[in-house]
């Protein structure tokens, strides 16, 4: 039975992508069997971190809603255990019919160990499409007091929907930035009124990995792909220490 995870931020470009794209391969390495849904209607990249920007996968409306079955969901050629579907590109979130998709990740429940839902930016109707179904939402945000500020805000619109299972992973994070801001892994929980799961360090390999089509954790095994696979091991039960 899968647990259905949706990636949010709120505010726009924190790396909710790219940290998904990383859990998802990290699971995937260790066995789970994945699916990976691109909830960004109309400005989808998950393909792109994912390394799959050259194949043709459905998206998840041509399943929720098209008729195709969820078992032609592309498999990634490098991790047999990973699907994908891809958002469609001209069909607004508001458009898209809430029940059909609920219907299509219930039937993903029983295939799948984990479902992994990338938000669009905002907390609009792309935000509500990711976190309705979700078993456990993972907000992403920058170091910066501004972005944890606006974890909060988004933390805040999940409690309005009933949602609790909330955690928070700092993404971009440096030494330096955290002891020029004076970080740590308290006031992070302090500032933002939410539980921390992770953090995940600047790294240039994030970028340079979709340069070279590669996903992350292909490309390299340090800093980014590292935090990556200790925080899919938390989403897995493990205790693993979390440090600034
Ligand atoms: N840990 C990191 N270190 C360095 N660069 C990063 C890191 N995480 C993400 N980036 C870069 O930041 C940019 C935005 O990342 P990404 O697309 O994952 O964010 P997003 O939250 O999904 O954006 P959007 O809100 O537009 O969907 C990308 O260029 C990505 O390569
Ligand atoms: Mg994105």
């Amino acid at each position: 039975m899968a647990e259905l995870i949706a990636v949010l931020s709120g505010k726009g470009g924190t790396g909710k992508t790219s940290v998904c794209a990383g859990l998802a391969q990290a699971l995937a390495q260790s066995g789970e069997q994945v699916l990976c849904i691109d909830c960004d209607a109309g400005l989808r990249n998950l393909d792109i971190a994912l390394g799959l920007s050259q194949f043709g996968a459905l998206s998840f409306l041509d399943v929720s809603e098209g008729g195709y079955a969820l078992d032609m969901a592309l498999r990634h050629p490098l991790y047999p255990t990973l699907a994908f579907l891809t958002a469609p590109v001209s069909c607004p979130a508001e458009q898209i019919d809430m029940e059909a998709f609920g219907a299509m990740l219930d039937a993903a429940r029983s295939t799948f160990s984990y479902v992994l839902l990338d938000a669009p930016a905002g907390i609009d109707a792309g935000f509500r499409l990711a976190a309705q179904f979700a078993d456990r939402i993972l907000l992403v945000t920058g170091p910066d007091p501004a972005a944890i500020r606006d974890a909060a805000r988004a933390g805040d619109e999940l409690e309005r929907m009933g949602k609790t299972n909330v955690r928070l992973i700092v993404n971009r994070i440096s030494k330096k930035i955290a002891s020029a801001l004076h970080l740590t892994v308290d006031d992070i929980m302090d500032k933002s009124g939410l539980p921390l799961i992770g953090l995940v360090p600047e790294d240039d390999n994030v970028t340079m990995a979709t340069a070279f089509k590669q996903p992350l954790l292909t490309y390299t095994k340090k800093d980014a792909a590292a935090a990556c696979r200790r925080i899919a091991k938390r989403l897995q039960g493990m205790k693993v220490p979390v440090k600034i």
